[in-house]
């Protein structure tokens, strides 16, 4: 399949009368696959109406298929038709944080393709902020299923170019809408419950939840890697570059000796470091990887998947990796850092 890519600058006016975004929104309607810029990681999207159209994702992600997909949405009566009901907790989180980093996991209305579920009586609903997203969606006048547009198990993609590394020849288009904002996803959260839970930090911070609701949850699974994770898609490896990732707690002096060590029995050693610390690595290591600056976490957030893929393009024998305080954004690099290392459960 050839594998059209149309340019788009999301600040330019009347987006939805841009003809790539038409095309591309012909696609969806006609059952293809778009790969689209949402202000977190670009998305893969199909008609969420429709099972045939959803069935390819799966196929060209390789991903499982109990793991189910996130609902994208552009306006609000668009949730009434796929959700069966709203709880109240959601109602005021997608009041305060949409269009947004928030996927809200409420019950599923009948009218969803069984395939987006996975099976499963919720779905997860979500309006992005990204222009791009937004005019896509609201052109093919359709709800869109949209996972991450990388290839299961890999970083997922924060540009349009990572997303033809995986993807040439297995979709119909990309909408390149330049590189996406947050860099991580976005939190996903379960309001099905008493207590709303978070299931997978992201872009909309735990602080941030807490000041709308007072106390969330969190899935014991992003602790405890004995436990079940309630989002299926947190039990599977992921985000991982070709070579082993390890992640070295404390300073810059305990990253550098374990770069030493590893140099010292003859190992190609990539480094996944910051701002602060790269040049302590310039006659150490044989790739260095700037993620952002400590002084900023979201420039970690921004980077980090970028950072992650460059690796590939080199063949390492080990990567190390720089550590962050997770509190804020930080809570979601680190989750995602601890699935690169294959430190999470089921790997
Ligand atoms: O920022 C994002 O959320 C991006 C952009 C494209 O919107 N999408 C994304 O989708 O990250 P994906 O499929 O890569 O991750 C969705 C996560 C998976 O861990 C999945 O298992 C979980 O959300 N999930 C989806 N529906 C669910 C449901 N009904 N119950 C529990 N977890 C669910
Ligand atoms: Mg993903």
């Amino acid at each position: 399949m050839l594998t059209k890519i149309w340019r788009v600058d999301p600040t330019a006016g009347n987006l939805e009368e841009n003809a790539g975004i038409q095309e591309a929104a012909t696609y969806i309607r006609d059952g293809e696959l778009i790969a689209f810029p949402t202000e977190t990681v670009y998305g893969l999207g199909a008609n969420a109406l429709s099972d045939n159209a959803v069935k390819k994702i799966y196929e060209a992600k390789g991903r499982p298929s109990d793991n189910p997909l996130i609902v994208h949405i552009s306006d609000f009566q668009q949730a009434e038709r796929v959700a069966r009901s709203i709880p109240d907790a959601a109602e005021k989180l997608m009041k305060a944080f949409w269009p947004g980093p928030l996927t809200v996991i409420v019950p599923a209305a009948d009218a969803v393709a069984k395939t987006v579920t996975a099976g499963l009586k919720t779905v997860g609903l979500r309006m992005p902020k990204h222009p791009v997203a937004r005019a896509l969606i609201s052109a093919a006048g359709v709800p869109i299923a949209a996972p991450s547009a990388n290839l299961s198990g890999k970083p997922s993609p924060t540009e349009a170019s990572h997303v033809y590394e995986d993807m040439n020849g297995r979709i119909a288009g990309i909408l390149d809408g330049g590189p996406a904002g947050v860099g991580v996803e976005s939190t996903v959260v379960d309001t099905t419950q008493d207590l709303v839970t978070i299931l997978r930090p992201g872009g909309v911070t735990r602080e941030q939840l807490e000041a709308v609701l007072g106390k969330v949850a969190s899935d014991p699974a992003l602790k405890d890697k004995k436990a079940q994770p309630k989002a299926p898609g947190m039990k599977y490896r992921h985000y991982s570059p070709k070579a082993p990732v390890e992640l070295v707690t404390g300073g810059l002096q305990e990253l550098k000796q374990a770069v030493t060590r590893a140099k010292e029995k003859g190992l190609t050693v990539g480094v996944l470091t910051t701002t602060e610390n790269a040049n302590a690595f310039q006659n150490l290591a044989d790739v260095i990887s700037i993620a952002g600056t400590r002084a900023d976490l979201a420039t970690v957030a921004q980077g980090l998947f970028h950072a992650l893929r460059r690796f590939d393009h080199y063949d390492l024998d080990i990567i190390f990796s720089e550590t962050f305080p997770a509190e804020g954004i930080g809570e979601a690099i680190m989750n995602r850092l601890n699935k690169a290392a294959g430190t999470s459960r089921n790997d």
